[in-house]
């Protein structure tokens, strides 16, 4: 059965989930509707998984770890990840669409992202064999010691609207390559990418039940972290929630990799080029229609350019070009659905009611083509107070609070003064400052007159509530292993059994 078909009265597309090698829907049949957020309209559906649905495609992982899976060669499952990473380069543009057409993001992200993932998987691909434990000179002369890495076992991984198969790719690949299978649970709101991307898996050859999607909303993803099969849970989306998984995944002493919210600052200092930082301002909260965890959401500035950067800033936003986001030439797409768009207009409001000054945006575009779509303006907030919930709480959407500093103690202060901890970004032309910043500011990534850039091979992961464990790089490939140590005794003479010896 194909993975998709269309109900020819309104050409809604039905998917299917799959577990083992079969496209199922849920046991009781139940379905859920997903909304395109340009034009508002239901586009697609995809079966409820319940808790049996859940429990059926983690039994197809645990079997798939004994089948010929868990018992080929480290170069065997590399060429098997290299096939698939092939096939993702080969249908990177219609992913792409189907992401687009599910959350709005532009389409000039959402292919960037698509054509850079198979680079992810060729990078996990040439890791598989190359891990490897250590021989251990333990201090009992007659063992030969040593160590070696072992899949932890079946991940089940639950996963956020805003980048489904980019997020994605930093579990999948890295938990193949250890050897892992593993149960997708992708958001709600975008169930389509991860169905179709589930297609190619099959036809790399990865035997049936390695990857595995079951799709649902919270319900879902909570029989998935509580499950006794699941070893371990890599979750990304909000704080709250990840709080929730990690005490089911306590339940079962299941191993968890957290990538969660942010608030993160981004600095501008007196002696930076103001243009640059202006434009690495834009790109930090307003690509993506600012809904990504490492949204720069707070602008830190110095005092005496504040209003040369606020104008700089407020003069590209008013300028963004909201529109269709499979048009190649749209910078901002939708917000991704109705709650959240409702969310971001709350938080404006809010920040106006504390006191916040509003430069730009704060309402929805009133425009031909932009009415039926999600849309918000790129909105700017001044006079923002760090103890401001806009300062503290995530938005997850394009508004920017702006908070003057005075000197650059002041700034570490504020940059640092959060519960959340996922990057931060520092523009000045001081090359002795910007290390000086980069060390003392408490968050994962920390990009020096730049923001927003990734890369497989980099660790990428959160201080605080913004995580716990670290996605891509080698860091990344380790949260997917588990450590046996094995002693062979090597002379055959007995021992005192009531020593530890
Ligand atoms: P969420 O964290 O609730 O959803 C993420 C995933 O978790 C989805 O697959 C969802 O179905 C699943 N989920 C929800 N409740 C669950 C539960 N009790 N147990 C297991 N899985 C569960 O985020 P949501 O509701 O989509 O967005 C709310 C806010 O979260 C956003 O406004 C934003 O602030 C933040 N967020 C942050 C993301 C990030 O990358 N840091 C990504 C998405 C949302
Ligand atoms: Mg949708």
């Amino acid at each position: 059965m194909d993975v998709a078909r269309s109900r020819a009265d309104n050409e809604i597309r039905q998917y299917l989930m799959l577990i083992g090698d079969t496209w199922v829907e849920a046991q009781d049949g139940r379905r859920f509707d997903s909304v395109n957020p340009f034009t508002g309209k239901v586009w697609a559906s995809a079966p409820l998984a319940g808790p049996a649905d859940v429990r059926a495609a983690v039994t197809a992982a645990e079997r798939a770890l004994d089948s010929p899976w868990g018992r080929m060669s480290a170069s065997q499952r590399g060429a098997l990840i290299r096939r698939f990473a092939d096939l993702i380069a080969g249908h990177a543009d219609e992913l792409a669409v189907l992401e687009t057409t599910d959350n709005g993001k532009v389409l000039r992200e959402t292919r960037a992202q698509l054509a850079g993932l198979p680079a992810t998987y060729h990078y996990f691909a040439g890791a598989a064999d190359k891990i490897h434990g250590h021989t251990i000179p333990a201090p009992q002369t007659n063992f030969f010691t040593y160590t070696q890495p072992r899949p932890v076992g079946v991940v089940g991984a639950i996963l956020p609207w805003n980048s489904p198969l980019f997020l994605l790719a930093s579990k999948l690949a890295p938990a193949l390559a250890a050897g892992c299978t593993f149960v997708a649970k992708p958001a709600e709101q975008t169930p389509a990418s991860t169905l179709a991307f589930a297609r190619l898996a099959l036809e790399a050859g990865l035997p049936p039940g390695v990857f595995n999607v079951v799709t649902g909303a919270g319900e879902t993803g909570a029989a998935l972290a509580r499950d006794p099969g699941v070893a371990k849970v890599s979750f990304t989306g909000s704080t709250a929630t990840g709080v929730q998984v990690m005490k089911s995944a306590a339940d079962h002493i299941a191993a968890v990799t957290m990538e969660l919210g942010g608030k993160s600052p981004n600095i501008v200092f007196a002696d930076a080029d103001v243009e640059a930082a202006a434009n690495g301002v834009i790109a930090g909260i307003f690509a993506a229609t600012g809904q990504t965890c490492i949204a720069g959401s707070r602008l830190l500035v110095a005092e005496e350019i504040h209003d040369e950067l606020v104008e700089r800033v407020a003069a590209r936003a008013r300028t963004i070009r909201l529109g269709d986001p499979l048009a190649l030439d749209t910078e901002m797409g939708p917000i991704a659905f109705a709650e959240q768009l409702d969310k971001v207009r709350s938080y404006v409001d809010l920040g106006l009611d504390e006191g916040a000054r509003l430069v730009c945006g704060g309402t929805r575009p009133d425009r031909d083509g932009l009415r039926d779509g999600y849309f918000f303006e790129p909105t700017v907030l001044t006079g923002v107070h760090n103890d401001m919930r806009v300062a503290r709480e995530e938005i997850f959407g394009p508004v920017l609070s702006v908070i003057p500093f005075r000197d650059e103690d002041d700034a570490v202060r504020i940059g640092n003064d959060t519960s959340y901890g996922l990057a931060a970004g520092v523009w000045t032309r001081d090359v002795q400052r910007a290390h000086r910043v980069a060390q003392r500011l408490n968050a994962g990534t920390i990009w020096v007159n730049s923001y927003r850039t990734l890369a497989y091979n980099v660790p990428y992961g959160g201080f605080g509530s913004s995580g716990i464990g670290r996605e891509n790089g080698a860091e990344g490939l380790r949260e997917y292993l588990q450590t046996k140590s094995v002693w062979i005794e090597l002379t055959g003479q007995s021992r005192d059994p009531f020593t530890l010896g």
